[in-house]
């Protein structure tokens, strides 16, 4: 993962690339670095473990270039040694990546055969040390930099600031890699969102390519071609980051709030909108949805839609686990690849293979001008707007809703999706009430000093109890599991004693009676029981949550109470909510 900063200009440097580095926070926040050129020619780099500092502490001196990188630790501990950017030997150029160096062992191993030694554990530090290496037996460093990334396996992005020539080299393989440009001061970033409070003319770097970036101009060099490329920039409309709390404690509580509104912005769209698209899946054989973590149980829910609404053979298969597939599609089938950031390596990989395989891919993403979209035939934007705390919620629920109106638009029901959709966002404003975050705080602190739960779902609600699970183990740390209310019987019962929390999902559907049958039986072996759904007139529930009223899409109005439970739970237990342990918003590596 990892986000990537470079600044040259008349501002302070560090100041600028600082701002960048929070913004681009959400790659990961192991911890952070900052180097530019002090005015003696020096690299000056300052490092800590951690989140960013809310401020910079700056020094008297002005200084105009530089290069930051926030890490989300793949190789090697979280400490300050391994933390980005890294110093060549002789300390005149720095550099920071982003990406995994898949032959970094290979490549480590050669390069001590050499004579070099490691004192990091990073796979960056092998590419530092390829170029020292190369750059023996090169005119100059960019040769070095170009001869050493031909070498590297994997998806990795580049940057390096050399003070030799007071100048930013950077080289994008798979990770984005965007400059923003205005006037004579030069940005460059994983993402937009990191400079576009400053300027909206960008340029986008493709796979391959070097930039070179130096007195507020750039120059960009396809490597594969040998030779300069001439790419002017074009305006970018400014993305609204939507960084305001609003008056909320966290982004996470916000955003689960903004879900009575998101779930209609996701499904703006018009049936002539829909049209062209609605033709391709009525003529294609199979649909494959695809995505990771909460986007994978968005890809299973949305299958759901498509078999049980639209009566499609719908498949949905996990990104990384999509090789025995390949064997099994055709051009015949389609593809809908889900993801918020559009940045996930692997689903950016499983949509290059079936690209590969002349399939037409269609993508449900949250952020504008991704690689995905690039990847992609056809793009419906979720429109859920900036999601920043790293637990998905409005926008597993936008991908939901939209799945939701393909399904019913296959059956001919456009305009009955569209007043369920209606419905649920009007019931979901009475749902966010004071009594309802009142009594799941009190539920929250119920299950504090419990450890291993179990959710229950079926039909509609099987996938939600999986989501649920994720959400809540995301940001409590807890041991949640959720499963096919079915399955239980055939093995989990075993782990069921006196106390043991199991939340089971009902609707008034036909899978009800089955639901509660199964909450007897956890009962009668101690179960401390919880229901979330429509309220039932039975006693086994010690705690019983009831949800938004809706007819259709009672997966959404059931999923909400989990990502509530989850936030309070978290804040009963002091966890940092918005940017939990160990993830990362957008995972840019495998
Ligand atoms: O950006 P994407 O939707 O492709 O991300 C996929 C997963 O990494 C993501 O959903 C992750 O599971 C979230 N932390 C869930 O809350």
């Amino acid at each position: 993962m990892c986000g990537i900063f470079g600044y040259t200009g008349k501002s302070n440097a560090p100041l600028i690339i600082h701002q960048g580095l929070k913004r681009l926070e959400y790659r990961g926040y192991d911890s952070w670095g900052i180097s530019t050129i002090g005015g003696d020619g020096n690299i000056v780099t300052v490092k800590n473990i951690g989140h960013l500092p809310k401020s910079m502490k700056l020094k008297t001196e002005i200084v105009n270039t530089g290069i930051g990188h926030t890490r989300w630790a793949t190789h090697g501990g979280v400490t300050i040694g391994n933390t980005h950017p890294h110093y060549s030997t002789d300390r005149s150029f720095v550099l920071a990546q982003n990406g995994i160096v898949e032959n970094y062992t290979e490549l480590k191993s050669l390069l001590e055969k050499k004579g070099y030694s490691f004192d990091t554990e990073t796979d960056t530090e092998a590419i530092v040390k390829l170029v020292e290496y190369e750059r023996k037996s090169k005119k100059d460093l960019k040769d070095a930099f170009k001869a050493t990334f031909k070498q590297l396996e994997g998806r990795n992005t580049v940057i390096l600031l050399d003070s030799n020539s007071n100048q930013i080299l950077a080289i994008r393989n798979g990770s984005p890699l965007i400059l923003g440009i205005k006037e004579k001061e030069i940005y460059l970033a994983s993402d937009q969102l990191a400079f576009n409070q400053y300027c909206e003319d960008i340029v986008e770097i493709n796979n391959g390519e070097m930039v070179e970036i130096k007195e507020g101009k750039y120059k960009i060099f396809d490597i594969a071609k040998n030779k300069y490329i001439l790419r002017k920039p074009k305006k970018e409309k400014l993305i609204d980051m939507d960084i305001d709390k609003k008056g909320y404690d966290h982004y996470m509580i916000k955003e689960i709030v903004e879900q009575q509104h998101t779930v209609l912005k996701a499904t703006e769209y018009t049936q002539k909108q829909l049209s062209p698209f609605i033709k391709k899946l009525k003529d294609s054989e199979n649909i494959y949805t695809v995505g990771a973590g909460t986007a994978g149980y968005s890809a299973d829910q949305i299958a759901y839609y498509l078999r049980s609404i639209a009566k499609k053979s719908a498949i949905s298969i996990r990104s990384y686990e999509i090789e025995s597939y390949l064997n099994i599609i055709t051009p015949k089938d389609s593809v809908i690849a889900i993801s918020q950031s559009g940045e996930t390596a692997d689903t950016l990989e499983a949509v290059e293979a079936f690209k590969k395989k002349g399939m037409y891919i269609s993508s449900i993403i949250n952020m504008p001008n991704s690689t995905l979209s690039k990847l992609s035939d056809s793009i419906f934007m979720s429109n859920a707007g900036s999601e920043i705390c790293v637990a998905s919620t409005k926008v597993f629920t936008s991908q939901i809703s939209f799945g939701y109106l393909l399904a019913k638009t296959l059956a001919g029901e456009y305009a009955q999706a569209k007043r369920e959709l209606q419905l649920l966002s009007t019931n979901l404003e009475s749902f966010f009430s004071k009594e309802t975050f009142k009594y799941i705080e009190q539920v929250a602190k119920v299950l504090k000093k419990k450890e291993h739960f179990f959710i229950l779902g079926k039909g509609q609600n099987f996938h939600i109890a999986q989501e649920g699970a994720l959400k809540i183990k995301e940001i409590t740390y807890k041991h949640f599991e959720g499963f096919a209310a079915g399955e239980l019987k055939h093995g989990v019962i075993a782990l069921i004693e006196k106390g043991t929390p199991v939340i089971s999902i009902l609707s008034d559907d036909s899978n009800m009676k089955d639901l509660i049958s199964t909450t007897e039986q956890v009962k009668a072996r101690g179960a401390l029981t919880i229901g979330i759904g429509d309220k039932q007139d039975v006693d086994c529930f010690d705690y019983f949550i009831p949800v938004a009223q809706s007819n259709e899409l009672k997966a959404i109005s059931n999923v909400i109470p989990f990502q509530l439970l989850s936030y309070y739970l978290a804040k009963e237990l002091g966890n940092d909510i918005d940017k939990p342990r160990n993830l990362a918003k957008s995972v840019t590596v495998k």
